[in-house]
């Protein structure tokens, strides 16, 4: 029996670090994951931080082949529409993401993580997050009305018991930036068509009134008559004059994640997510978050963060 790593589902933290990691010319893969897999402070129950490990695909196959999903795959290539609207593949070796309630926590433990995976990787995106107006994206909406409840999240996200990858999760993680000015330009209820939901209390349209290019009805998947969810905590990043969407989104199989990024740019038939005029990824990776079992299966000795309250 495992477990799945708890942060996951630990809502309600407003700060937020995510580091991709590189690791270095000639740099060992399990050396790398041992080194995270050693770390125990932000696990601990008492000071309200939580840390999530994901591992690029392909290196979490070759270490630990039994205890991965089949088909899971590394972003290796852009995905590119028919009109040449394309979203970059960025792939990194590691990400780990620090969840707190206070700057200085996650601040602390990414300094010091930072630092301990040093002589194995280097740091290739370094990205705070934040919580804006509780629960809303940078362009006003609600993010996230479509998930699924604690409940349900977990059969959603992780992979079921009893296949191989058992309680770890698919993660897409990319950096979208937001053209704040050209989409402050249009009109509420045409930014609403955009998105496919009301701006203000994010109701749904009547199916009929959904526009076949709204981030909703590209994003929602249907197979034999049931939907397939995803399970999102994204968050805001930036400042006033640079800003945008931290897209982090798990799910129990790749497939999903990656037939929504193809649907939003329009691959499968040429009409591409409205979003998408107004935002645009700069960054596209995927990982496997192990079990914390299979993580901490790596394991050779403890290493302790040091960090405030
Ligand atoms: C700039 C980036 C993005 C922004 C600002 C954004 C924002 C939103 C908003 C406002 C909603 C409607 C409310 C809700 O259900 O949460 C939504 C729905 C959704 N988004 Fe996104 N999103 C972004 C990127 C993505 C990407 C990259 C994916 C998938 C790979 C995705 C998947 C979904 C899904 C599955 C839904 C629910 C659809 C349904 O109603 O079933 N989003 N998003």
């Amino acid at each position: 029996m495992s477990n799945a790593q708890v942060g996951l589902f630990a809502m309600g933290t407003v700060s937020h670090n995510y580091l991709e990691f590189s690791l270095l010319p000639n740099g060992d893969g399990l050396e790398l994951v041992r080194a995270v897999a050693n770390i125990e402070t932000p696990q601990s129950s008492v000071n309200g931080l939580n840390m999530v490990v994901g591992i690029r695909p392909s290196l979490w196959a070759s270490l630990a082949p039994n205890d991965t999903p089949p088909q899971v795959h590394d972003f290796a290539s852009p995905l590119t529409g028919p009109d040449g609207f394309s979203m970059p593949a960025t792939q990194r070796d590691l990400w780990v993401w620090f969840a707190g309630s206070s700057i200085s926590q996650v601040f602390d433990a990414s300094v010091g993580i930072i630092e301990v995976l040093t002589p194995y990787a280097a740091l290739a995106e370094d990205l705070q997050g934040w919580s804006y107006r509780q629960n809303r994206d940078l362009i006003g909406f609600i993010d996230g009305s479509a998930n699924p409840s604690l409940l349900e999240a977990p059969d959603v996200a992780l992979v079921p018991p009893g296949t191989p990858g058992e309680n770890g999760s698919i993660l897409l993680f990319q950096k979208w930036l937001h053209d704040l000015k050209s989409f402050g330009s249009l009109r509420t209820e045409d930014q609403e068509k955009v998105i496919g939901r009301t701006k203000l209390d994010s109701e749904e349209f009547e199916p009929e009134e959904l526009p076949k290019n709204s981030h909703v009805a590209r994003t929602t998947l249907n197979q034999n008559g049931k939907e397939l969810p995803i399970f999102r905590r994204n968050t805001a990043y930036g400042t006033p004059t640079e800003n945008g969407t931290v897209f982090v989104g798990f799910s129990s199989d790749q497939y999903r994640l990656h037939e929504m990024l193809k649907r939003m740019s329009g691959i499968p038939d040429g009409t591409r997510d409205a979003l998408t005029y107004y935002s645009k990824p700069l960054t596209g990776s995927y990982y496997f978050v192990p079990s914390i079992n299979s993580l901490r299966s790596f394991a050779d000795k403890t290493e302790f963060l040091t960090f405030e309250n």
